[in-house]
């Protein structure tokens, strides 16, 4: 098997790329799709339930898939600088590839309000780092402003390509299950993933010989062409934190406030589009509190042994919501994307848990002591 050098080279003929595009890649994508084996059991439902676990890319988050391809672009069309408006991934991925392909990143991040790990990604490739006083959006609205007035290339998802990047991911849920899944569940903060994801499944759809979305007389959704691609669209589930939810609301949200801070979102730059994607497919939109995220992301580490941060875990919490009110019914395929890795917030992970933290002399009978005394019985 050739080696695997990043999602570009792998969809090269589904993407905007050229035989002569030089590609900026840190062999992004290509990331597990873990079947979750505890938490069903605990759910007495008879569900499949699988985490695409993102966290696994290079700079532990999702948004490298989008990033490869839009540094790729801004550095075919000949750009020396790129800036972005982030709660904390975007920055990190951007700092990265822009190292890789030796031009410079100006990030704005809303001060004191980006999970520590993100930070130091951030400072350690070498970006500039603007600090606003402001939270995600008001950095968003200066950075579409400044592209005007300064020659960097904006690297958020208003991007068409950082979405076009970020499709991949459904071609790989589809090559990997050999079909589509029933549900596919993720967080929703700027809107750009679940708007990305609908066009993977979309695009793949398309390749149906019958030229029909939805499962048909031919195939019942499960049939599976030469290219083994399947022909139906999962039911895209978007979940946001309640302190940050415009798609609940109905209307764009002035002040964010969750603990999720990646999510920490109150007007979404793509809400059209993931509006549509949640109709089109006949999803939905819901909501949840910081309690229920933490004990999420504690329930997906302590029972299935994945770390992911705290606003991935949202789609862990909706589904095993949505699969026990039976919204997501038994005998369903689900894929919950985990967008980032529990390593990126250490700081809201040690504040949660409640681990034993034990402190013993270094002497074997208390060590055999505290062994003994915490033993599970
Ligand atoms: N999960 C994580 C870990 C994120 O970092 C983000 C977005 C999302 C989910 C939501 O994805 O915006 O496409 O709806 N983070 C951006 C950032 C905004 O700046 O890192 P979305």
């Amino acid at each position: 098997m050739p080696r695997y050098t990043g999602l570009i080279d792998k969809y090269r003929d589904r993407l905007p790329v050229h035989d002569d595009t030089p590609i900026i890649s840190l062999s992004e994508g290509n990331t597990p799709l873990i079947r979750l084996a505890n938490i069903p059991r605990q759910l007495k439902k008879s569900v499949d339930i699988y985490v695409k676990y993102e966290g696994l890319n290079p700079t532990g988050s999702f948004k490298d898939r989008g990033m490869t391809m839009a540094v790729t672009k801004a550095v075919e069309a000949g750009s020396k600088a790129i800036i972005c408006a982030s709660t904390g991934n975007t920055s990190a991925s951007a700092a990265a590839y822009a190292a890789r392909a030796g031009i410079s990143a100006f990030v704005l991040i809303p001060e004191g309000k980006i999970a520590q790990g993100k930070l130091a990604q951030a400072m350690m490739h070498g970006s500039i780092i603007i600090q606003i006083q402001g939270n995600f959006d008001a950095g968003m609205q200066l950075v579409k402003e400044i592209a005007d007035h300064a020659p960097v290339t904006i690297v958020n998802s208003i991007n068409p390509f950082r979405l076009q990047g970020q499709k991949t991911a459904a071609f790989e849920i589809i090559e990997a299950l050999g079909r589509a899944p029933d549900f596919h569940c993720l967080p929703v903060g700027n809107a750009g993933n679940i708007s990305a994801h609908w066009i993977g499944y979309s695009e793949s759809a398309a390749t149906c010989p019958e030229k029909v979305t939805e499962a048909c007389a031919f195939c019942n959704g499960h049939c599976r062409f030469a290219t083994g691609i399947t022909v139906k669209r999962p039911r895209m589930v978007g979940y946001q934190a309640s302190g940050a939810a415009p798609f609940l609301r109905g209307h764009m949200v002035d002040h964010p406030e969750t603990i999720a801070t990646a999510i920490r979102i109150g007007h979404p730059q793509s809400y059209h589009q993931a509006w549509a994607a949640v109709r089109e497919s006949n999803g939905w939109f819901d909501e949840f509190s910081d309690d229920d995220i933490l004990l999420a992301q504690k329930l997906l580490a302590e029972k299935e042994g994945i770390f992911c941060e705290p606003a991935s875990a949202i789609s862990i919490a909706g589904a095993v919501r949505d699969i026990q009110n039976g919204k997501i019914p038994e005998g369903s395929t689900i894929v919950c994307t985990l967008t980032g890795h529990g390593l990126k917030d250490p700081d809201t992970a040690i504040k949660q848990s409640t681990a034993p933290l034990l402190k013993v002399k270094a002497e074997l009978n208390e060590v055999k002591a505290a062994i003994l005394d915490n033993m599970v019985k």
